[in-house]
Formats: C-alpha cells, sequence, structure tokens
C-alpha cells in the first residue's frame, strides 16, 4: 500500500503541476496537453507510447493499492469478531485523526469521484459546457469550468477535499510502513511533511477552476 500509494502521490503532483499550465495560456495548455499525448520520450519511443505504458503503470499502482486496502480492511473486520460470541466495541482512540478516521470511505468517495473525472475528460462520455471532439484541451476544460457550470466545481471542491485527506494521511502512514518515523522528532517532520504536500494537491488543484468559474481567466 506505502509504495503504491506513494507512486499515486507522485502522478497526483505531475497532473497538479501540469494542469496550472492553464494560467500560462491556451497555447502552453494545449502545447503540454500534446506532448503528454504524443511526444514524451520520442524519439526513444515511437509518438504516443510512453502514455500508455505510464497508464498502465499507473493502473497496476491503482489496482494494487485498492487490493491492499480491501485485504486490510477484510483482516480489520475479521479481527473484529471473537470466537466467544463477544461483541466487538468501538474503541475512540483520542489520538486518531479525522483524516485516518476517513480512510476507507475517504478512498471510496476519491474512487468514485475519480471515475467522474474519467469520464468527463478521457473518454469524454459525459460532458458539460459545449465542446466535441474538435476541442482542444484548453477549450474542454474552460467549458467545462464555466461559470453557469458553478456546481460542477463544487463537485471538484469534494473531491479534491477527499483526496487531501486521504494523501494528508497516506503520505504519514506510508513513510511510518516503510520505517521513517522512527522518533518524535521524525513524527514531527512526517506530519508536518504530509500537511504540506496535501495543502500543495489542495491548492494547486482547486486554482485553474477557481479561476475559470470565477472568470479570472479571460485576461490570458
Ligand atoms: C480540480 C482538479 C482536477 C482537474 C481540473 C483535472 C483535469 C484533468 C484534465 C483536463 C484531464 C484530461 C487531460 C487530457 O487527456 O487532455 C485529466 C485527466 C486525468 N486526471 Fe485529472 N484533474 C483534476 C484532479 C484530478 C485528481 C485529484 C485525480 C486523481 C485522484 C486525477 C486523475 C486524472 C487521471 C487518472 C486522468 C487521466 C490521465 C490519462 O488519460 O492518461 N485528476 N484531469
Amino acid at each position: 500500500m506505502a509504495v503504491t500509494g506513494l507512486m499515486l502521490i507522485c502522478f497526483l503532483l505531475m497532473h497538479m503541476f501540469g494542469n496550472l499550465k492553464v494560467f500560462i495560456g491556451p497555447e502552453a495548455y494545449n502545447h503540454y496537453a500534446e506532448w503528454l499525448q504524443r511526444d514524451i520520450l520520442y524519439p526513444l519511443l515511437p509518438h504516443g507510447w510512453f502514455i500508455w505504458i505510464f497508464r498502465a503503470v499507473m493502473l497496476a499502482a491503482l489496482v494494487l493499492h485498492i487490493y491492499c486496502a480491501a485485504k486490510v480492511w477484510a483482516a480489520s473486520i475479521r479481527g473484529r469478531g471473537s470466537s466467544q460470541g463477544l461483541k466487538y466495541t468501538r474503541v475512540n482512540r483520542p489520538e486518531r485523526t479525522l483524516s485516518s478516521k476517513l480512510m476507507r470511505w475517504g478512498g471510496i468517495t476519491l474512487g468514485a469521484l475519480l471515475l467522474f473525472h474519467l469520464l468527463m475528460f478521457t473518454t469524454k462520455s459525459i460532458t458539460f459546457g459545449v465542446f466535441d471532439a474538435e476541442s482542444t484541451p484548453y477549450d474542454m476544460f474552460r467549458a467545462s469550468f464555466d461559470p453557469q457550470l458553478w456546481y460542477i466545481f463544487v463537485i471538484y471542491l469534494v473531491f479534491m477535499v477527499a483526496v487531501c485527506f486521504h494523501v494528508r494521511h497516506g503520505f504519514y502512514s506510508a513513510f511510518t510502513t516503510l520505517g521513517a518515523n522512527v522518533s518524535p522528532a521524525a513524527r514531527g517532520v512526517l506530519n508536518a511533511l504530509a500537511y504540506f504536500v496535501a495543502t500543495l494537491i489542495f491548492v494547486g488543484f482547486i486554482l485553474p477552476p477557481a479561476a475559470s468559474v470565477l472568470g479570472l481567466l479571460e485576461a490570458i
């Protein structure tokens, strides 16, 4: 879970920095999208190959991550049962943070929202705003986050809250699993880093759609 989780966090950071290109302008954003789809590692690999290798690796990481989560969840449910027929008593451990309590349901919410996101931007099965097969990635982004479609922005806000709660706790737990949480000082550093990465991802992802919905990108 730790290794695949950190791979997914790296993907989020890359995706977030990429999205910020909307602030440079339509050309920069479209050029970046084309480079992603066609040109990475060209001519080492033929046009368009890298993106598929990358997608396969990310999908494998996601599937493994969910598989491990399901196993941990199943083990914790088994652990609650008792051969003497005692009822499981919920223990409210005061040290548990909100994000640690929300890992499972937060993860499921995140998965559902990710599906919505992929249907919207990758397969374009559900579209909002006016765009078609000819539209550029920038047009698609602007049409989806049109000021009139403020509710799409609200869905994304919920998406990002779920992502950031999950990342905050996941980052901390992953490094704990990998053996970095060795002292109170190390715990402090890990905690601070986890908040920093989660906040960076939240702010970086929310800025482009917020600017679009608020009509602040017109000047660019
Ligand atoms: C407000 C936040 C976000 C915005 C505006 C956004 C925007 C986009 C856009 C425009 C694309 C299509 C790129 C293209 O094919 O041209 C995309 C693809 C994608 N996004 Fe996001 N995204 C956001 C958050 C996220 C988050 C939080 C995740 C993961 C939890 C995520 C995962 C993905 C994935 C997996 C793809 C498909 C990449 C591919 O087709 O290879 N996105 N996103």
